[in-house]
């Protein structure tokens, strides 16, 4: 796999991972992903920035011995998490000279995940400069996009932007990449958002702007490929991270013997009809359906105004299925307005305070639950009616609403 140049004496050396299916044991990754390092050859020192999965340490140092260089003086980690720091140590080994820029929170975390030895480490903090000759990193501290120790790193001569994992989007090409603009790209970097920065969206707000604010030629984050026009990618962020939010409303369900869909049927087409989107989103369609759709529940979570849970009882409580999509739901801290629960059940049900316990965390309304005994009949379907007829006008009424 070839290093990528990405300028005068400044290179591409990670790894990519295409058949990489899942992320975080939890983000299903159907574009596989990479993990970015960035060697930079000053006319004194040489630095890399970040490092490579474990798994794929070998082809970081094979890309490195290609570009002929035989000292390395710096490794910068931008970021603890060992997609990016997992291979610290592999290449100590093969560049023992050299120090590992830190700044407090990976130097802290980086002893304690990773064993690193403390007089291996430089610490570097916020607006301090790394000088290579004619190559001049300066740092920006990001903390909380998304672990509290990322960093940033600005190459001054160059005007580029090492960004960690903000702005990054599980994306691989079969060969290394700039940005292309492809949906399907922008897509994957609304999904990595969703997953990895919406629940920290305050604070990537105030970086998106802070970023924009320093104009970068070029952003090479720590995955996907380099975005070659930075406005691209920021003013996506302004939309995903801001308030505004779309007229949409995002079902995940299960149905067990189709009561349940019955009704989330007549949710959509009634919502639909009142000028709402309206995503379903089963979540036992098939076996692989629990993360891939729950995935894709998540992303809309980016835009939607309403979230409404659609179950079965089992066992007393919600499907598994949506239980584990309310919690990963509840962990992303949506911006969504309302959250409502309608579902069919057999003899009893306790659904209604395990959702809410589950969503906790998701500050917005509560609609009254719909909840159904059996098949539903048509004065059952005259309440959804009435439920998709009031969220409607409430989301209507959202001053932040865009199409
Ligand atoms: Fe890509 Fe937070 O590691």
């Amino acid at each position: 796999m070839p290093f990528l140049t990405i300028g005068e004496n400044l290179f591409e050396v990670g790894a990519i991972h295409p058949d990489r299916i899942l992320f975080d044991c939890l983000m299903p990754t159907p574009h596989g992903t990479t993990y970015n390092a960035y060697l930079i050859i000053g006319k004194d020192k040489t630095a890399l920035i970040d490092t490579v999965d474990p798994e794929k340490s070998s082809v970081l140092l094979s890309n490195l011995a290609d570009t002929g260089i035989k000292r390395l003086d710096y490794i910068v980690s931008l970021h603890t998490e060992q997609d990016h720091s997992g291979s610290i140590e592999a290449v100590l080994r093969r560049f023992p000279e050299a120090k590992v820029v830190a700044n407090a929170k990976v130097k802290e975390m980086a002893m304690t995940h990773l064993h690193l030895a403390e007089d291996k480490i430089q610490l570097i903090a916020e607006g301090d400069t790394l000088e290579l000759g004619g190559k001049t990193l300066q740092f920006t501290m990001i903390p909380f996009a998304h672990w509290p120790d990322n960093y940033m790193a600005h190459l001054l001569e160059d005007n580029i932007l090492f960004s960690s994992d903000l702005f990054g989007s599980h994306y691989s090409f079969p060969n290394k990449a700039f940005s292309t603009s492809s949906s399907d790209q922008v897509r994957a970097a609304k999904h990595y958002y969703a997953e990895i920065m919406m629940p920290y969206r305050t604070h990537v707000q105030k970086y998106t702007t802070k970023v924009r604010n320093m104009a970068p030629r070029m952003i090479a984050p720590s995955h996907g490929p380099i975005w070659s026009d930075p406005e691209l990618v920021l003013s996506s962020y302004d939309r995903w991270a801001g308030d505004a939010m779309k007229p949409l409303v995002t079902i995940p369900f299960i149905s067990m013997h189709d009561s349940t869909r019955v009704m989330v049927d007549r949710l959509a087409v009634k919502l639909a009809e009142q000028g709402m989107s309206v995503v379903c989103r089963n979540l036992g369609e098939d076996t692989d359906s629990m993360a891939v759709e729950t995935g894709h529940f998540i992303t809309d979570l980016v835009d939607a105004a309403a979230v409404v849970f659609a179950s079965s009882t089992v066992l007393g409580g919600p499907h598994p299925a949506v239980a584990y999509a309310a919690l990963v739901a509840n962990a992303m801290r949506p911006k969504c307005k309302f959250v409502g629960l309608v579902g069919s059940f057999g003899w009893g049900t306790q659904i209604t305070n395990v959702v809410n316990l589950l969503t906790g965390n998701i500050k917005a309304e509560r609609l009254d639950p719909i909840l159904i005994k059996g098949l539903p009949r048509d004065e059952d379907l005259a309440i959804i009616d009435a439920m998709a007829k009031d969220l409607a006008d409430k989301i209507k009424a959202l001053p932040n609403l865009v199409r």
